[in-house]
């Protein structure tokens, strides 16, 4: 058992840019670092599920060596690095890359304004796409009553699999293929969102970060300048119940 793992078995403290961070037994750094109200950049987490580590967003640096903070254990005296010019350069690289792999259009989309993609975009100051828009072409399946599945907006987090297999029991989702090809499916006969078991109740129709899976008929209700980041940027409102 190597020192660090031995760490992360009892609670201690770490530093993040320089500010003492407790943590507990099992805590990930990016938990602890939630729990203690300070902002590491995230895309695929979300303190009720387990880590997925796969837009790696949060990577930080754990005594000099890269890591998902999403991922790695806290392990006491260690030295992470998350709010620097370096690291936040990359996060918007890679902010940059997902908004022109997919088709994302802030101005039209119902989303905006309450979308973790565009408010963590702005929160590391990404004016531009800086590279070539693919413009992919994706189905939007609006084959179900009630909620609305757009694949040219789904950034492949995972949270909709997590929540519909781990807390409604129905595994709706699944994401599918490698690399470019890589996309979301839906468990049904028909692949459609419409045959599936999905409700409009259910958490999986709700915790989608961006705006690819909606619930129809309530969109635009709230008027720009209520919405959830016209109040206060994503880095203000860190998820202070992380458990
Ligand atoms: Fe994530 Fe939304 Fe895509 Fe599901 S539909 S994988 S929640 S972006
Ligand atoms: Fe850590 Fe996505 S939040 S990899």
């Amino acid at each position: 058992m190597t020192d660090q793992r031995i760490d992360a078995l009892s609670p201690g403290t770490f530093e993040l840019d320089g500010r003492d961070v407790e943590f507990a037994p099992g805590d990930t750094i990016l938990r602890a670092a939630t729990r203690a109200g300070h902002y590491i950049p995230h895309l695929c987490w979300k303190p009720e599920y387990g880590p997925h580590g796969s837009c790696r967003v949060c990577t930080v640096k754990v005594n000099g060596r890269t890591g998902a903070a999403c991922t790695v254990m806290a392990g006491a005296g260690q030295e992470v690095q998350s709010n620097t010019d370096e690291l936040n350069a990359q996060r918007k690289t890679l902010l940059q890359m997902l908004f022109v792999e997919g088709n994302h259009f802030c101005p039209s989309c119902e989303k905006s304004g309450d979308c973790l993609l565009q408010a963590t975009a702005y929160e590391v100051g990404m004016t531009g796409p800086h590279f070539e828009e693919l413009y992919p072409s994706r189905p939007v399946d609006a084959s179900h009553a009630d909620v609305l599945l757009d694949l040219n907006r789904c950034i492949l987090c995972g949270l909709c699999v997590r929540a519909s297999a781990t807390v409604d029991g129905k595994n709706v989702f699944a994401i599918d293929g490698h690399g470019i090809a890589t996309r979301l499916i839906v468990n049904s006969p028909s692949g459609l969102l419409g045959d599936s078991a999905l409700q409009v109740d259910d958490c999986a129709a709700h915790i989608c970060p961006v705006g690819a899976l909606l619930p129809k008929r309530r969109g635009f209700a709230t008027p720009i300048g209520q919405r959830r980041f016209d109040i206060s940027p994503v880095s203000q409102q860190v998820e202070k119940d992380a458990t």
